[in-house]
């Protein structure tokens, strides 16, 4: 996880730094540094632990001269989240920051400290620095230092390195680990995700692994770290806007990021659809051939919760099977997958190292893999076969709002894709999924927020929620209790409503409060048998679900009233808006949850 950012040019770099770092803060908050030329040849180094804020305190009315300048934010993994183990790691004349984790940390520290080194800190990038403070002793050029000093290095890295006796000079490298460049006019940005540096510039290449980019007052030079070619560099203009990134009026990115659903539906769909809304156009899967056998989704965390909706969605409307595994899960498995079936890994980031692990299995294993995520030039584009962008724009909350919204969005394209153009339920459903966006956007802009408030108390006056539901519910219902536990930290837990009676109704008794998504037309009566199985028990029941969608009862929340299955979206936004205030009432902090991280780039 962690987060790095580097930066040359005539820019004042500890302002850039701080600002780029808050950018970052969602993939890690446990510690940050900065390294930056103080005077001409001097390197001064700043670190404090926790959050961000504490480095910016500890700055005040400190600043750097123009040239290089890198900084950290890190999301402790080996060694406590101290001000010892933050980075920037200095060995010498040597400064770098890492994103990643090496794996023979223990056998290079070892022969290290038999050559005389000695380490300050309990982190494995230590070993980094050293390594290329001793290649760098050999040949006094700082890319071959960098190039000879990983050589023996396994594992994950980005790195991003500094030199004292080159002001503008910046090295960086990266293998497993995100790294993305950006150039702005003769200044450039080195970072772990482009939202870091949007401010300043939207020219941005990923940084391709194992090649060596540096950054020198000349420009950029970009070498294979393994055999030296020279790589030419290509700049891409990123089509998100900086606006997209910042707060605006909101009191927190998640309750902005909310708001932009509707938004990130639209822009989802923009271009595929025909002319007259009737067709779904995927080109990306055209290309691989026809309709396979089987799918199987390869996701964790919320976008595993979007391929469960996949699944109930492809499977409704198409005769192609779905199977939905956790990543961590799948790829310790044999894969015993039709032949021809597609793996599809779905994941916001694109980086998170267990779906990146699934699909690298299933490619080996001779499936086609298709990678489904919201970051262009993330290391889930590189290696599979084809890629389905969502375009949620940036995502900064570490709870997944609007990017959920986008993935629902286009597994159901998927879904229509795969079905029969012809078919009544295909016709029906691209109508319901056109006019998803606007109906979510009206429902937003007419939301009963008290109502909303009112739900939030109640879930912090109970012990413990559950959340219910079944078919397109069920997913919704883990959504919504993954949502409540990361940002409020109260218990809860997602069960289908099927599975009650054989364990979790146990916990019911009075004052414990159960939340019952209510969208799935076709299972609605059994989830209204389950509800009030709980009332019988002495549980309050909360529903969400179109306002007459059964004579039988009317939600406790009430949605617009839809057909299909367009109720996912306003319901899942309900969910993660009940999350967000019972989060701002207990008042924890709703962007930046404790122990989390946005992206989770180690296993
Ligand atoms: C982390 C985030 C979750 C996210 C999950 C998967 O746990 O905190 O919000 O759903 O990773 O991330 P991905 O980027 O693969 O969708």
């Amino acid at each position: 996880m962690c987060g790095i950012i580097g930066y040359t040019g005539p820019r004042e770099p500890v302002g850039v730094v701080l600002e780029a770092l808050s950018r970052l803060e969602y993939r890690g908050y446990d510690s940050s540094g900065i390294a930056f030329f103080r005077d001409k040849g001097e390197v001064a180094v700043a670190r404090a632990s926790g959050k961000l804020s504490r480095l910016v305190e500890a700055l005040e009315g400190i600043s750097g001269l123009a040239g290089s300048a890198i900084g950290h934010i890190r999301w402790a993994t080996h060694g406590a989240p101290t001000e010892e183990n933050a980075h920037p790691h200095r060995s010498g004349p040597i400064v770098l920051v890492h994103n990643g984790i090496i794996e023979n940390e223990k056998e290079l520290r070892l022969d290290l400290e038999e050559e005389g080194f000695t380490f300050t800190s309990e982190t494995d990038t230590e070993v980094l620095a050293h390594l290329v403070l001793k290649a760098f002793l050999e040949s006094g050029n700082l890319t071959d230092a960098v190039r000879k000093g990983l050589e023996k290095v396994e594992g994950s890295y980005a790195i991003a390195v500094m030199c004292e006796a080159r002001p503008g000079e910046l090295v960086a490298v990266r293998k497993g680990a995100p790294l993305v460049l950006g150039e702005a006019g003769g200044e450039f940005f080195i970072a772990s995700d482009v939202p870091a540096f949007l401010k300043w510039t939207r020219k941005v290449m990923p940084l391709p692994p194992e090649v060596v980019a540096t950054i020198s007052p000349s420009g950029l030079t970009l070498q294979g770290s393994k055999d030296g070619r020279t790589v030419s560099p290509r700049f891409e203009e990123v089509p998100w806007d900086p606006v997209q990134a910042e707060k605006g009026a909101f009191r927190h990115y998640m309750e902005k990021e909310i708001f932009e659903g509707p938004r990130a539906i639209m822009d989802t769909l923009e271009g595929r659809l025909g002319e007259d809304n009737t067709r779904v156009f995927l080109p990306e899967l055209v290309r691989l051939g026809p309709n396979p056998p089987e799918i199987v989704f390869v996701a964790c965390g919320t976008s595993y919760h979007a391929a469960l909706l996949g699944r109930r969605m492809i499977e409704s409307l198409s005769p192609v099977s779905v199977h939905v595994e956790i990543s961590s899960e799948f790829r310790y498995r044999p894969l015993r997958y039709r032949k021809g079936a597609w793996v599809i890994g779905i994941s916001q980031s694109g980086e998170t190292a267990d779906t990146l692990g699934a699909l690298d299995l299933a490619r080996r294993e001779g499936f086609l893999t298709i990678g489904m995520t919201n970051v262009a030039g993330s290391s889930i584009t590189r290696d599979t076969e084809a890629v389905l962008l969502t375009r949620a724009g940036p995502e900064i909350g570490v709870a997944s709002t609007k990017a959920f919204m986008a993935q629902v969005t286009l597994v159901w394209l998927i879904a229509l894709y795969l079905g029969r153009r012809e078919s009544r339920e295909v016709k029906e459903s691209l109508s319901g999924l056109v006019r998803a966006p606007a109906r979510l956007e009206g429902f937003l802009g007419s939301f009963d927020s008290d109502a909303i408030s009112l739900m939030a108390r109640k879930i912090l006056d109970s012990r413990f929620v559950i959340f219910i539901g079944r078919g397109l519910d069920y997913p919704l219902a883990i959504e919504g209790a993954l949502k409540l536990k990361e940002i409020t930290y109260r218990p809860a837990d997602g069960y289908p409503g099927g599975e009650l009676k054989h364990g979790p109704i146990a916990l019911v008794e009075p004052g414990v409060l159960v939340i019952a998504p209510l969208i799935d037309p076709d299972l609605r009566p059994k989830e209204l048998s389950n509800i009030r199985e709980i009332e019988a028990r002495g549980g309050t029941v909360l529903t969400i679900g179109p306002a007459r969608a059964s004579k039988e009862f009317s939600p406790s929340f009430p949605l617009p009233d839809c057909i299909g299955w367009e109720g996912v979206f306003s319901a899942s936004s309900v969910l993660q808006l009940l999350a967000y205030h019972a989060a701002n009432l207990a008042g924890t902090d709703v962007d930046q949850p404790r122990n989390l991280a946005k992206s989770v780039t180690v296993e």
